[in-house]
This record gives C-alpha cells, sequence and structure tokens, in this order.
C-alpha cells in the first residue's frame, strides 16, 4: 500500500491542508454564531442599541464567510482526496491484472474465474474506500473532535460533559452494531454471487437445460437462491433499521439533555443563551463523525481482509522470464529437441510423460498420436514452457528454453490449441491476434483462405469484419476450429504447433487444410496431434504415445511395418473410412 503513496503526494499535501483547515474552521464557526447572538443580547437589553447591531451584523456576515470558505475548503479536499483515491484504485487494478496476466498456467488450474472477479472489481474497491473516504472521514474527525471539545469545555465544562457522554455513547453502539451489518452485507454480497452464478450457468447451459427439459429444475434451484437472497437482505435491512434508529435516538437524547439541563442554567444566569446556541451546533456538528467513526472502523476490516486477497495475487511468483542465465539472442529456426522428458501435473498420482525423448530438426514434421489421454496435450503445451520443465529436457535450437526469455521463447511457436477459443471481437482481429505488431491485410485473407474458411467468410454479412463470439455470429465447432488455424498460419512463427485441431472438420475440408498447410509451412517446423491417422501419413516422423511413454516412433511405413498400436488403428481407420464411401 505505502508503495501507491508517493504518486499521490500532492494531492495528499493539498487535501491534507484543506482538510484541516476546513475542519478548524468549522469547529471555530459556532463562536462567530454565539457571539453575533451575545451581541444581539445586549442589544435587547437596550445597551448601546445601535452598535450592538452592528457588531450582531459583523458577526453574522463572519459567520456566512466561515460556512462559504468552509464549504470551498471541504470541496477541495473531496476533490483532491478522493480523486487520489480513485487514481490509487486504477494504479491497484492494473498491477493486479498485470500481475494476473503473467501467474503461471499452473495456477489458473487451481482457482475460480468468478473469484478472480470478484478480487479485481470489489475488493479493488473496498481498499479505495478505506484509503479514500475513510481515511478523509477518520481525519476529519481527527481535528474537528478535538477542536470542538477544546472550544465546548473552554465555554462550559459541564454541559460538554453532558454532551460527550451519550455521543461516545454513539460510537460504542455504531462500534458493536457495525459488525453483524457487515457481516450481513458479506452474506448479501455472497447470496448474490451464487444467484449470478446460477443464472449465468443456466442462460450458457441453455441447449443441455432444453435437450434434457430441465426448465422446472432451472426454475426452482433459482427460486431457492433468490428467496435465500431475499431473506439476507431484510436480515441486513433489519440491522440497519436498528442502527440508524439508535443512533438516531441517541443524538436526540443528547439533544433533549442540553435542551433541559442548559435551558435551565440559562434560566438561573449560570450560563448565557448564545452559548447554549452554540451547542447545540456542536452537537449537530459532532453526530456524523461520531456515527462514520464506527463505519469507517468497519470498512478498514472490510479493506483488510480484501488487501489479503489481493496479497494472496500480488505475492504469487509470476512465471520467471528464464529460469537460467538467458542465452544471447539470435533468430530462432525451430530445431526441436526433447530428452528424457518426465512431467508430472501437480498432484497426481502418476506423471504425464514418462522418459519421453524425440528429436524434430528444423523444417520438418513431428506427429503425435495416441489414444485419449496419453499425454499429447501435455506434451505439445511443454514444447513452449507453457509448464514448468526439468532443465535440459526440452531444447529449441540446442538452446535449453528454460534460458530464453519467455517473450522470445513463445514468439517462436504459433499455437492451435485443442480448445478452439475465440475473443468476441471481429474474425480479422481473432486471426490478426496471431501476428505481431500491424498485420498485412494481404497475410490475413491468405491465412483465412489456407485455413479454408474462406468461402464462409465471404457469405458472412460483414466479411472478415463480422463479430464472432457472445456479442456476435456463433461458429460452429469446426468453423471455430479453422479460425484458430488461420491464426497460427498469419503468424510467422518459427514453430506451427496443431493440437488435434483437425479433428471437427470432416475428411475433404481437412485434406484441403492440410494441402493449404503444406503450402503456408515454408520451411517451418510442425508439431501436429492428429486423431486420424491420415493427416499424419506424410509426417516425417510419427510418434506413438501411450499412457505418456514413447510406444512407437518411425515414418507412416515403418509403423505399418511394426505392426502396433499404429498398425492396427490405421487398417481399423481404413476401414472406417471405406464404409462411409460406401454408404
Ligand atoms: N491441467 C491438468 N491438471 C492435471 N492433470 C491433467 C491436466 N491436463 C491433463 N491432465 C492429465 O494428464 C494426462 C494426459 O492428458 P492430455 O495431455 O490432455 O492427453 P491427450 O491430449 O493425449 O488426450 C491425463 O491423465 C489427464 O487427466
Ligand atoms: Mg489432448
Amino acid at each position: 500500500m505505502l508503495r501507491y503513496l508517493p504518486r499521490h503526494r500532492r494531492a495528499i499535501a493539498v487535501g491534507g491542508a484543506t482538510l484541516v483547515a476546513g475542519q478548524a474552521l468549522a469547529a471555530y464557526a459556532p463562536q462567530l454564531l454565539r457571539h453575533a447572538l451575545a451581541a444581539l443580547d445586549r442589544g435587547v437589553a437596550g445597551f448601546e442599541a445601535a452598535t450592538a447591531r452592528d457588531a450582531a451584523v459583523r458577526f453574522a456576515a463572519a459567520y456566512v464567510a466561515a460556512v462559504f470558505v468552509q464549504g470551498l475548503l471541504g470541496f477541495l479536499t473531496r476533490r483532491t482526496l478522493i480523486g487520489a483515491s480513485r487514481r490509487f484504485e486504477r494504479d491497484l487494478k492494473r498491477d493486479v491484472f498485470d500481475h494476473l496476466v503473467a501467474l503461471p498456467l499452473s495456477w489458473f488450474d487451481r482457482v475460480r474465474t468468478g473469484d478472480l472477479l470478484s478480487r479485481l472489481t470489489s475488493d479493488v474497491e473496498a481498499v479505495r474506500f478505506s484509503v479514500g473516504p475513510g481515511v478523509m472521514y477518520l481525519a476529519q474527525t481527527a481535528v474537528k473532535l478535538p477542536a470542538a471539545v477544546v472550544a465546548m469545555v473552554a465555554m462550559e465544562w459541564r454541559l460538554a460533559l453532558l454532551v460527550l457522554v451519550p455521543l461516545a455513547g454513539i460510537a460504542v453502539v455504531v462500534r458493536r452494531l457495525s459488525p453483524s451489518v457487515l457481516a450481513r452485507s458479506r452474506a448479501v454480497q455472497d447470496r448474490l454471487g451464487d444467484l449470478s452464478t446460477k443464472a449465468q450457468e443456466s442462460f450458457s447451459g441453455a441447449r443441455v437445460v432444453r435437450a434434457y427439459a430441465l426448465e422446472e429444475r432451472e426454475k426452482d434451484a433459482f427460486r431457492g437462491l433468490n428467496e435465500r437472497l431475499v431473506t439476507e437482505t431484510l436480515g441486513l435491512a433489519r440491522s440497519r433499521a436498528f442502527l440508524s434508529g439508535g443512533l438516531r435516538l441517541t443524538g436526540d437524547l443528547a439533544l433533549l439533555a442540553v435542551v433541559a439541563w442548559g435551558g435551565r442554567q440559562v434560566m438561573g444566569g449560570t450560563t448565557d443563551a448564545p452559548t447554549l446556541v452554540a451547542f447545540l451546533f456542536y452537537l449537530d456538528m459532532l453526530l456524523w463523525p461520531m456515527i462514520s467513526f464506527g463505519y469507517v472502523l468497519a470498512s478498514f476490516q472490510r479493506a483488510s481482509a480484501a488487501l489479503g486477497r489481493l496479497d494472496a495475487v500480488l505475492s504469487t511468483a509470476p512465471e520467471p522470464a528464464t529460469t537460467l542465465p538467458p542465452a544471447p539472442p539470435r533468430p530462432l529456426r525451430g530445431a526441436l529437441s526433447v530428452r528424457g522428458l518426465t512431467f508430472s501435473y501437480p498432484g497426481a498420482a502418476r506423471p504425464a510423460l514418462q522418459d519421453l525423448s524425440v528429436e524434430v530438426p528444423a523444417g520438418s514434421v513431428l506427429a503425435v498420436v495416441g489414444p485419449v489421454g496419453s499425454g499429447k496435450s501435455t506434451f505439445v503445451s511443454l514444447l513452449a514452457r507453457l509448464r514448468d520443465v526439468p532443465p535440459g529436457t526440452v531444447l529449441l535450437d540446442g538452446t535449453d528454453v528454460d534460458a530464453l526469455p519467455l517473450g522470445t521463447l513463445r514468439a517462436a511457436f504459433a499455437f492451435v490449441p485443442q480448445d478452439a477459443f475465440l475473443f468476441s471481437a471481429s474474425i480479422r482481429e481473432n486471426v490478426a491476434y496471431g501476428a505481431r505488431g500491424t498485420p498485412d491485410p494481404a497475410r490475413l485473407a491468405a491465412a483465412v483462405d489456407a485455413a479454408g474458411l474462406a468461402a464462409e467468410v465471404a457469405a458472412f454479412p460483414a466479411g472478415l469484419e463480422t463479430v464472432v463470439g457472445e456479442r456476435g455470429i456463433t461458429l460452429s465447432g469446426g468453423q471455430r476450429q479453422r479460425a484458430t488455424i488461420a491464426r497460427a498460419l498469419a503468424s510467422d512463427a518459427p514453430v506451427l504447433v496443431v493440437d488435434d485441431a483437425l479433428s471437427a472438420v470432416d475428411t475433404r475440408t481437412e485434406a484441403r487444410i492440410l494441402d493449404a498447410l503444406r503450402h503456408a509451412r515454408a520451411g517451418r517446423t510442425a508439431v501436429v496431434v492428429a486423431h486420424r491417422l491420415s493427416t499424419v501419413r506424410d509426417a516425417d516422423r510419427i510418434v506413438v504415445l501411450d499412457g505418456g511413454r514413447v510406444a512407437e516412433s518411425g515414418t507412416h511405413d515403418e509403423l505399418l511395418a511394426h505392426g502396433g498400436w499404429y498398425a492396427r488403428t490405421w487398417r481399423l481407420q481404413r476401414l472406417h473410412a471405406e464404409l462411409e464411401d460406401l454408404a
């Protein structure tokens, strides 16, 4: 937190100065009023009527001026301090986001997206509230309260005692009741979160809900959560009403005490009426700081919990750019070597990859095939160090990937992941995402064409500018997959990695894409994970994974001759294709 302060020192200095001046003036203003009334009092008594009126007018004018200046100072205080807190919020949000983006992939396996969103929004807001308005209210009270107390004690100490005891009572009441208000508002936040999660799931799972005719069950579940929400909300309203009613009552009792006891003093001649009026003003002035004091303390508790949650993010180490001394930069050609790679996911019972070795010369094609769960996706994700690998097990152009800065390493890969993810943006923006810098339109068009998407895109209302995803049209699974292939083709990274992206297209489209890929590859290294073996028969080398180990390895012909999983699967798939052709 302290790191952010120096940036705002000007605002803090200006806001602090106007705050102290404004509050000191506020504490002094009732004295002016008292003098004005006292002068009038003397006027009524018949002494120096004209001078008394002049004096009263002068004091009254001074009072009005004081109130005006105080308002101006209050405005400046709010503007500088609250403004600074908003800029602090922006900086904190940016830093948390920057940090999240740099966290390792393994970290995202363990957190829920909704939780991250609430850290980025409501936790940051809770911290902002306490450092902005919270500290401001506290500082105002810290200046105004002692000044007002000194003034009141100096005027009439017994009356001061009479006012301050119930006021202190208010702070105690708020301090005691605010935790329950706080707990209840937290419960309301949680229930609200449950409700929106439920709604979001019902909507995004709309197909499943319809297909299984589960509308009634969804309605019931929503109604139940909605009911729980309203119960908590009503509880919160009750606590709040109790608190504010109690505060009003305490304030009014203090007022009553001042009027009753002070009135008797005035009648008895121990105190004068102007002093009593000044006291009433002080009472009113101190009521709010006393009430806000408890809230401010509660907001500090909330902020400290929020800070804890933010700190859990900020203190997680980001992915190191390199874990070995960085190698001197040089153009990458895209030769890959994997040597004795064993890899386990955290908490997994057995390794996902075991003692895996393979050489991929620059410009060659490696195919990775094998049963579901054999480690194909894990293998390709480790090539670009999406997860940490043991040193010396994965090398790009003979350099340990740990010695290549992450930016350099990952820029060497054009990756088509197994799950085709597109941003809510135009097709052009999605495809251009793979090309760093400003993409050349001809290159984008060529990528879209090579991915076999050109004809469909041309048929869309806005062509390449058609927005896809939540705010636009919905692409079919195959179209989405081809858009991610176009994204990889638009980049000129030396290594192309395709993780089972061709399963979602039919055989004819696949053949077309493969042809285009061969063309667009132009000397690039390719690592292709495939389900259909016909996809990979021309690969320079085919590796069959089974349970994380290399079960077979060789060219298509070698593997057929070997008579293992590959040969069996090849025959089955051929038979299948022939049957399809007959049908
Ligand atoms: N993020 C992950 N965390 C933990 N285990 C995983 C994760 N991803 C995959 N696995 C496990 O690793 C093994 C290999 O998975 P994967 O590489 O996806 O296989 P394939 O792509 O060949 O189907 C599986 O047993 C799978 O359950
Ligand atoms: Mg996979």
